[in-house]
């Protein structure tokens, strides 16, 4: 028997189960797009409501489905017009994230496992999403046009493609 063995194996499996955990957590690091890098100052709208289910019917199993949570976070050029009424018509140079945790349980502890973002870039970029481009993670590029994403959310046109405002927060949570 050669202990050695059994030590490497234990220390491997250890690392690698170091790896899996770590690679659950959201990275909030890489990040090098100062235009959301700070968003935890930003205001969170969804403070003291528990975001969760599929209130619009949409969610299929992206955002972590309807058991996941949400937190949506908005930067000041947008946030009167998320916390105002209809129409809800962004300013170029509005940012909204909205950090996705799995279930109530990573929610209350505040561990999220995702994040996606929405830019509203300058007037004519993509017309055919109301000028939003689209992030898939802190960490990641723009995308100014992203079929999956703008798709989905063009279901929200009449509130120029965002879901979460005030009247959406008031009557579902
Ligand atoms: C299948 C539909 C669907 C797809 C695909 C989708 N979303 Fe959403 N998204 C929603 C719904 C529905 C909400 C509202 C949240 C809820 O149900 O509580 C939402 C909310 C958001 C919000 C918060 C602002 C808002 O509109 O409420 C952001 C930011 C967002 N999504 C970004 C993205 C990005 C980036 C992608 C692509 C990587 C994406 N979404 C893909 C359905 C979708």
């Amino acid at each position: 028997m050669k202990p050695s063995i059994y030590l490497k194996a234990g220390l491997f499996l250890s690392i690698s189960g170091l790896i899996v955990a770590c690679a659950s957590a959201p990275d909030y690091s890489g990040n090098t797009d100062s235009r959301w890098a700070n968003f935890k100052n930003w205001t969170k709208i969804t403070e003291n409501r528990t975001s969760t289910g599929d209130p619009t019917g949409f969610v299929s199993t992206v955002h972590k489905g309807r058991d996941g949570y949400r937190d949506v976070y908005v930067n000041d050029i947008g946030l009167a017009v998320i916390q105002g009424t209809a129409p809800y018509n962004y300013p170029a140079g509005t940012v909204i994230v909205k950090e996705q945790f799995d279930d109530l349980a990573a929610f209350e502890a505040q561990k999220p496992t995702d994040l996606t973002i929405m830019v509203k870039l300058r007037n004519g970029a993509t017309p055919d999403a109301k000028n939003w481009g689209w992030v898939a993670g802190y960490n990641a590029k723009l995308e100014e046009t992203n079929a999956f994403c703008s798709g989905c959310h063009s279901i929200a046109t009449q509130n120029d493609f965002v879901f979460t405002n005030e009247d959406f927060l008031k009557q579902h949570y």
